[in-house]
């Protein structure tokens, strides 16, 4: 099957799901989108980072100066772990050295992960 076909549809299962947490975080939404093109490399296609994955997480970035949104960052992606499935937590510390320095670094995805602990 095609593999782009099906991180489409995850991603569309996946806005659905989390449309009723979005009025508590407004910014999941975007979140998620921006997470979109990475999934594929999180999931161990590929051998790097594409340049539209590398784009959104810069812009995403930019978008987090304070630890209060980083935190609901954190949250959105902890909500979307049962329709994300597993991912291989190497390349999601990878991604930020992978796509360029001063990011900022996406704590180890897991069920359990703790957004309070997001620096
Ligand atoms: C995770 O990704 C790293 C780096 O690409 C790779 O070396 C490793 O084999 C992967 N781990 C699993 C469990 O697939």
């Amino acid at each position: 099957m095609n593999s782009k076909i099906i991180i489409a549809c995850v991603l569309m299962n996946l806005l659905l799901v989390l449309r009723p947490a979005m009025s508590a975080a407004p910014s999941c939404d975007a979140v998620i989108t921006s997470f979109a093109p990475c999934l594929s490399y999180l999931k161990n296609v590929g051998y790097v980072p594409s340049t539209s994955c590398c784009d959104n997480i810069k812009v995403l970035d930019q978008r987090l100066p304070e630890k209060q949104d980083r935190k609901s960052v954190c949250q959105c992606i902890k909500l979307a772990i049962p329709i994300i499935g597993t991912v291989n937590n190497t390349r999601v510390q990878d991604v930020s050295n992978s796509c360029g320095s001063n990011l900022y670094e996406i704590p180890p995805i897991s069920p359990d992960m703790n957004c309070d602990n997001v620096v």
